[in-house]
Formats: structure tokens, sequence, C-alpha cells
């Protein structure tokens, strides 16, 4: 039986914004600071480390995640989306004009989790809804803004893909 300390490195292998990643790490390599220090994925930022703040928040096959709450080795073969991967992907583009416009970010340590958070809820269609919203982003912390400008930037965006999207169906 093979014994395994802290230190013994695991395979870790999963699909990082589209790319196969193929590495491996102790046991207890968080998945943030695996993202962050082994694949350059530095747009996941870390402030608590323990779930609460929710600024590295990443998309686990789809579903918002805390990254500082996985060990690297436990996303095998899932698919895990940073915030570079929705830039990449350019699916984001009406929300970060919206922040722009809304003034929704001044030091802009939590925007890459709301961002990340918002995208999921954007992507499910919701209504453009504002206490919905707000218990959506009950667990992204923002010690700057007051949530006043990330919360009609995004309700300024469901609002504007609902309507593209009745349009389309009309
Ligand atoms: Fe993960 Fe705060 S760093 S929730
Ligand atoms: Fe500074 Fe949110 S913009 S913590």
């Amino acid at each position: 039986m093979p014994r395994y300390s802290a230190d013994t490195a695991v395979p870790v292998a999963f699909t990082l914004n589209g790319r196969a990643v193929a590495e491996s790490a102790p046991p207890r390599r968080l998945l943030s600071d695996f993202l962050r220090h082994d694949c350059g994925a530095t747009g996941t930022h870390v402030g608590c480390e323990h779930g609460v703040c929710g600024a590295c928040t990443v998309l686990l096959d789809g579903e918002p995640v805390r990254s500082c709450l996985l060990f690297a080795y436990q996303v095998a073969g899932r698919q895990v989306v940073t915030v570079e991967g929705l830039a990449e992907d350019r699916g984001l583009d009406d929300l970060r004009a919206a922040f722009r416009k809304h003034h929704a970010l001044q030091c802009g340590y939590c925007t890459p989790g709301f961002l990340v958070t918002l995208a999921a809820w954007l992507e499910s269609g919701p209504e453009p809804d504002e206490t919905s919203l707000r218990e959506v982003l009950s667990g992204n912390l923002c010690r700057c803004t007051g949530y006043v400008g990330i919360v009609e930037a995004a309700l300024e965006v469901a609002a504007a893909r609902r309507a593209a999207r009745d349009a389309a169906d009309a």
C-alpha cells in the first residue's frame, strides 16, 4: 500500500479555460494557489482563504465555487474557468462595459470574483430582479463600492440580454 506524506506530489489533471493541465502538486495544495502560482491564472484573487470573501471564485463545470476551499487534485477530469477564460471568449464584454459605466469597482480586488459569479448568473438567463441578484451576490464581499454600482451594472446587462433574447424569439 503506497504511503503518502503532505509533500508527496499527486497528479493534478483537468481542463483550465479550455486547455488541458497535466501537472502534479502536494495533496494539500489549494486550487486557488495552484491556479495562481502553477498555472499563472493570477486573475483569481485570494482574500480570506476560508470561503468567506468570494474573491477566489471560479467556475467548476459551469458552477461558481470558491477555489480556496478545494484542493487542486479534487478537480481531476473537470472543467475550470477563471476570469481569464471568461475574458478570452469575450462573453463578458457587456458586463465589463457596464462595470465601467456604473463605477462598479474601485481597488478591483474583489472584481474577478464578482465577474465570475455574475457570468454564471447571466448565463442562466435570469429575470433582472434586484432581490434575487443580491442573494446571488451575497457570497462576494466588496469593501469599496457599497455594491450599488455592481448591482446596477448586473441588472442592466441582465435586462439587455433578456431583451435581445426576446427580440430573437419574436
Ligand atoms: Fe476564497 Fe475568500 S479567498 S472565499
Ligand atoms: Fe475594492 Fe471591491 S472594489 S474590494
